[in-house]
């Protein structure tokens, strides 16, 4: 039998996003510890191809100068509101992934990546602590600013922030398909 709380804290993990953030900032212990449960996901060969690259309060506004450089049509009211979201944000993480070409499919790479993020994700419940994955198309353009090698890729942002959990909406289930649609007795 499944515990009851693993599967209560899987089925509250929600996307918290930036303008449900109050702005304090996330006690460094309170991170250090996200990323050792991100760190705790399994990989085919155990090549741990995630790599997270974490923005704090001084450097997110050098990430955010990048994406403007990067995307010069953006108008005033992208921006304002790019800023809003960073300015919102604890921290901002590069989701990065590096290849074993010579090992494994990148498949295999994305999700076992895709795995530590949901690590880092379901730890956010139960705190004042949230966030979502966001995968602008650009992210892929910042390999430079990244100081990522030719066999790294950002695969996007994961946007951190306090916020009050006893005022979150309350998880929004009604768009999700059934979970008898998604299997099949074989
Ligand atoms: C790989 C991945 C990429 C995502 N990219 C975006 C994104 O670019 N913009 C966005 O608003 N949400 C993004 N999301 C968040 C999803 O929209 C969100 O998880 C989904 O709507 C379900 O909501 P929930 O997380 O509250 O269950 C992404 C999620 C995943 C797993």
């Amino acid at each position: 039998m499944i515990k009851n709380e693993i599967s209560r804290i899987i089925q509250a993990r929600q996307s918290i996003y930036p303008t449900q953030f109050n702005g304090n900032i996330i006690d460094k212990a309170t991170i250090q510890q996200l990323f050792a449960n991100a760190h705790c996901a399994p990989s085919h060969k155990l090549t741990q191809p995630w790599l997270f690259k974490i923005f704090d309060t001084t450097s997110k506004q050098d990430l955010l100068e990048e994406i403007y450089r990067i995307n010069p049509h953006y108008d005033d009211t992208i921006k304002s509101r790019l800023q809003l979201k960073f300015d919102k944000s604890s921290h901002v993480i590069c989701i990065c992934m590096k290849r074993h070409e010579d090992k494994l499919p990148e498949w295999e790479e994305i999700a076992a990546t895709a795995m530590a993020v949901q690590n880092l994700w379901i730890s956010c419940v139960d705190s004042n602590v949230g966030g979502y994955w966001s995968s602008p198309r650009f992210s892929e353009h910042l390999h430079s600013f990244l100081k990522l090698e030719n066999d790294e890729r950002c695969l996007g942002f994961f946007y951190l922030g306090s916020y009050d959990a006893s005022q979150a909406p309350k998880r929004d289930t009604s768009r999700r398909a059934t979970v008898e649609s998604k299997i099949e007795w074989i």
